[in-house]
Parts: C-alpha cells; sequence; structure tokens
C-alpha cells in the first residue's frame, strides 16, 4: 500500500507530467519562489503552442540525494516550462518559424527577425538545454563513458580524470548564470566550455554533447550558495550510456 507521503509524490509528478508545457508565462526570475505548481488549462490549438515540454524522462526524486525532489519539480515545471511558453510567444508572429526545430533556430540566430532575436537565444536555449540535460541524468550508477566517447575523450581531453578535472573548472568558473558544456568542434574534436545564460554551443557552430546547469536554480534549495558541492553531486547522476550515444549520433551527423 502506497504511504501517504508516497501518494502525495506520485499524484505531484501525475500532475506535472500531464499539464507538461501548459504553464502559463513567467519570467525565470519570477520562478525563484516555493509557489504550489497550478497548472493552467491547454492552448486552444496545438499551432498556438509548436514547442512543447517533453517528459521528464524520471521521476522528480529519482536523483535524490544527489539533486533533490522540490529543485527538480520546480526546475522542469516551471523554470524549463517558462522557457517553453515564452519561446512560443516569441514566435508566434513569425508563424514559418514555428516549423523549424529549436535546434535549428539556435543555429541561425543572426537570420532570425532583430525582435525575437534575444527572446529566441535566451528561451530557446533555455528549452534546447534543459531537454539536453534532463536527457543527460539517470539515477545514481557507476556507469562511465564507453566506447567511442571514451576514446575520444582520451585522445582529445587527456583522459576521463583529466575531462572531469576541466569540466569541473569550467562549471565552477561561469560568472553568474551559465553552462559547463562537453562540445563537439567543427573539426570532430571534443572541447571543454562554459558558456553565460541560455547560450547553447550550436549558436557558435559546435554540437553539445553534455550540458550542465550551472544557474542557482538548479541547486539553491539543497546547496545554497556551495556550488561546487552541486558539481561534485552531479558526477553521481550522470547518464553515459545516453551521453555516448549522443555523441556518437553527432559524429554521424545524425543530430
Ligand atoms: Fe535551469
Amino acid at each position: 500500500m502506497l504511504t501517504r507521503r508516497a501518494a502525495l509524490r506520485a499524484f505531484t509528478f501525475t500532475t506535472l507530467a500531464a499539464v507538461a508545457g501548459r504553464w502559463l508565462p513567467e519570467s525565470a526570475r519570477a520562478e525563484e519562489n516555493n509557489a504550489p505548481l497550478v497548472p493552467e488549462p491547454p492552448p486552444s490549438h496545438s499551432s498556438d503552442a509548436p514547442f512543447t515540454l517533453g517528459p521528464l524522462p524520471f521521476a522528480p526524486d529519482a536523483l535524490e540525494p544527489f539533486i533533490d525532489t522540490r529543485t527538480m519539480e520546480i526546475h522542469y515545471g516551471k523554470h524549463h516550462a517558462a522557457y517553453v511558453n515564452n519561446l512560443n510567444k516569441a514566435i508566434s508572429a513569425y508563424p514559418d518559424l514555428a516549423k523549424r526545430s529549436v535546434q535549428d533556430l539556435l543555429r541561425d540566430l543572426d537570420a532570425l527577425p532583430d525582435d525575437i532575436r534575444t527572446a529566441v537565444r535566451n528561451n530557446g536555449g533555455g528549452h534546447a538545454n534543459h531537454t539536453l540535460f534532463w536527457n543527460s541524468l539517470a539515477p545514481a550508477s557507476d556507469t562511465k563513458p564507453e566506447g567511442a566517447l571514451a576514446k575520444a575523450i582520451g585522445s582529445d581531453l587527456g583522459g576521463f580524470d583529466e575531462f572531469k578535472d576541466a569540466f569541473t573548472r569550467a562549471a565552477l568558473t561561469v560568472f553568474g548564470s551559465g553552462w559547463a558544456w562537453l562540445s563537439l568542434n567543427s573539426d570532430g574534436a571534443l572541447l571543454v566550455e562554459s558558456l553565460p545564460n541560455q547560450d547553447n554551443p550550436l549558436m557558435f557552430g559546435r554540437t553539445p554533447i553534455l550540458g550542465v546547469d550551472v544557474w542557482e536554480h538548479a541547486y539553491y534549495l539543497k546547496y545554497q550558495n556551495v556550488r561546487g558541492e552541486y558539481v561534485k553531486a552531479i558526477w553521481n547522476v550522470l547518464n553515459w550510456p545516453a551521453i555516448a550515444t549522443r555523441y556518437e549520433d553527432s559524429i554521424k551527423g545524425t543530430i
């Protein structure tokens, strides 16, 4: 029999999944509170909201104790949802853009109309980044990179320990809000970098393989201002099989 706490948790996640993509737009800063997650009615036509919030590939408590349940609920159900809604708002006056993938929009920001370029950069970046992030995480396991990715980390970055040190440094040295990235350069080599705000390697001609969110909203409830503890914890919940598959698909040019 479900305990009351387990039942409440299951209900919360089911509710979040059921209303994915249907939250009212909010600014990222306004979402830093602990207000109840209240769903809004869905749009009347799907063309009103061409970009949607995909399902979280794990339950919000699945990454405990490394990422706490409440942070996951707010991060996915409010922050990510707001980026999706704000992206839809930004392109609502340009129906042709709704036919393109968010990755395509980010690859060629200069081609976008002036009045929405910054909004697409921030909110399209936020949507793409968080989608990739959720799909790079999994409940704790002892997995490490294998196959072609492990080989490339060895040849391009000096090995897993050197990569881990460089990636951790990149995550800790982002000033303010941003992301640490493992990216694939146009010459096919891996590199570690950090980018501010919701910028994505696609904006600079590179392919993102792994991104770790170091905005305070990703860790503040559990780790407060100690970003280093959060970055240390994240290594326990990286989904290396999924990341390795993304690398292999990128090398083949299929993503
Ligand atoms: Fe985030």
